[in-house]
């Protein structure tokens, strides 16, 4: 991801999420030197993801896909990026959070081998309330 894709960027998060990062974030991520990707397919943006990776841990802070591309393989391409960073800057463990109510990403993480590890109580903005958050986790040299 470079500056140049911030506005396509921010652009499919509001398409993707009730409650968006704005554009403001994401060159923020940018300027913090996290690990940030972006998937183009015939030079448009359709999918990001981004991972801070610091001593030995990694946290995935976001990874999306623009909705009428969903469903086609680039979540799973995007996780496969961020996680082979982690190999590369020697990152063992992965942690993330969910909704509990997010079925797709949550299949896609399980199946990359995260193991649910924990809750923590409401941490997401909701219609009515708060939504707990799901924390998952992966030890890569032992899922491999
Ligand atoms: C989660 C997300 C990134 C998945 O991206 P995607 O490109 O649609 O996913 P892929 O096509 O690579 O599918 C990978 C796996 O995800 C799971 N999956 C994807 N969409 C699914 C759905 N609608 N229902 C159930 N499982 C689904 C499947 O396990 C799938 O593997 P399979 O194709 O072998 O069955 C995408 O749904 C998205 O951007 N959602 C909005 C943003 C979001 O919620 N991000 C996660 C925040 S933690």
């Amino acid at each position: 991801m470079m500056p140049a894709h911030l506005k396509a960027v921010a652009s499919i998060e509001r398409a993707a999420y009730n409650y968006p990062w704005s554009q403001a974030v994401f060159r923020d991520c940018l300027l913090a030197g996290y690990h940030c990707v972006v998937v183009e397919v015939g030079g448009v943006v359709t999918g990001y993801g981004i991972i801070s990776i610091a001593a030995g841990e990694a946290h995935v802070l976001n990874l999306c896909v623009h909705p009428a591309s969903q469903q086609l393989g680039y979540g799973r391409m995007l996780l496969n990026a961020l996680l082979a960073r982690c190999e590369v800057s020697d990152a063992e463990r992965v942690y993330l959070e969910v909704r509990p109510s997010n079925a797709a990403a949550l299949a896609l993480y399980e199946s990359a081998g995260f193991t649910r590890i924990g809750i923590r109580p409401a941490y997401y903005q909701a219609p009515h309330g708060r939504e707990d958050a799901v924390v998952l986790a992966v030890t890569l040299r032992a899922s491999r």
